[in-house]
């Protein structure tokens, strides 16, 4: 049995993040997911409806699920995806729903002198991030309980794309590339998804930074995590974006969350085995 009958729907519930959120969740509330490509693991499971952002409108699977909650972790074409945001607000401005939206630290990626914090201006160079930037306004214009707007810095794990895409190259001789001077934080699914949920069962909103506490370079935490991934001697590339140090970091200032959900990226690494 739930414990609570909240419903949750997670668009994207196939993808990386989405789908460590749904295996989160999914004992604890009545969780639905989406999925577009995925069809061969998600058609069979009666939790999972289809949805492409490209082809279909969100409000009909919004209809159909009426969810309380809505965790929006997709991926796709930019204008598609800001056309089902809009009509995403549109329904949660109608009906009892609040929105959790899964944005990223390149929401800051223009400024690259100092980490961010949820109430500093956001800016960005990158056409991901005026994406991001664009979503998170929408957002910002609902009701304060009706939305949180979480931003993520670089997500690592075992079973991360990340992850295996280092090993990948590891496997075929191909380099591993490392940016030496970005100052960064980061996570792992495993301590974001214990962090939305409890921001989801505590009925949490507003801004908030979900990564670690403290900063580390792209290429020391690179190595590290390669230490505990294999036995092998990466080849690795050095990519010089800009000759200074740069940082790409979203610290937690005004909504901290409790003490056992916060870690640092030597936790992260920690969390990485061989497998
Ligand atoms: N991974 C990171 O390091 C990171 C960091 C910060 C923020 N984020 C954000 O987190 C969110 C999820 O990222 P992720 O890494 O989990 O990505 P992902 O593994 O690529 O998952 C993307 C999800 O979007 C779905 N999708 C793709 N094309 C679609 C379409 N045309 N219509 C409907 N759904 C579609 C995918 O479904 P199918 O697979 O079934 O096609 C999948 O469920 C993104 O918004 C990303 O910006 C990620």
């Amino acid at each position: 049995m739930k414990l609570d009958t909240k419903k949750i729907l997670i668009l994207g519930g196939s993808g990386f993040i989405g789908n460590a959120i749904y295996k989160e969740l999914c004992n604890y509330f009545d969780t639905y997911g989406t999925y577009c490509h995925a069809a061969n693991s998600f058609s069979s499971n009666k939790q999972f409806v289809h949805y492409n952002l490209e082809e279909d409108d969100i409000v009909e699977v919004l209809e159909e699920i009426k969810p309380q909650v809505i965790v929006s972790a997709l991926r796709g074409n930019f204008a598609a995806l800001v056309i089902a945001h809009n009509h995403i607000v549109e329904y949660i401005t109608k009906e009892d729903c609040k929105i959790y939206f899964i944005s990223s630290a390149n929401v800051f990626d223009a400024y690259s002198k100092y980490p961010s914090y949820e109430m500093d201006k956001t800016l960005s160079e990158s056409v991901y991030g005026r994406l991001k930037i664009k979503i998170e306004n929408m957002l910002l214009r609902l009701p304060k309980d009706k939305m949180a707007i979480l931003r993520v810095p670089m997500v690592f794990g075992n079973s991360s794309p990340r992850v295996k895409d280092m090993k990948k190259a590891i496997l075929a001789n191909e380099p591993v590339e490392v940016f030496p001077n970005l100052i960064l934080n980061v996570t792992n699914d495993d301590k974001l998804t214990q962090q939305i949920h409890y921001l989801i069962n505590r009925n949490k909103t507003g801004i908030y930074h979900l990564g670690s506490n403290d900063l580390t370079h792209h290429e020391d935490f690179i190595k590290e995590v390669l230490e505990r991934v294999g036995n092998f001697n990466p080849i690795i590339k050095r990519v010089y974006t800009t000759n200074e140090d740069r940082y790409l970091a979203v610290l937690p200032k005004t909504n901290k969350l409790p003490k056992n959900l916060q870690f640092t990226f030597q936790d992260i690494i920690d969390h990485h085995v061989l497998n």
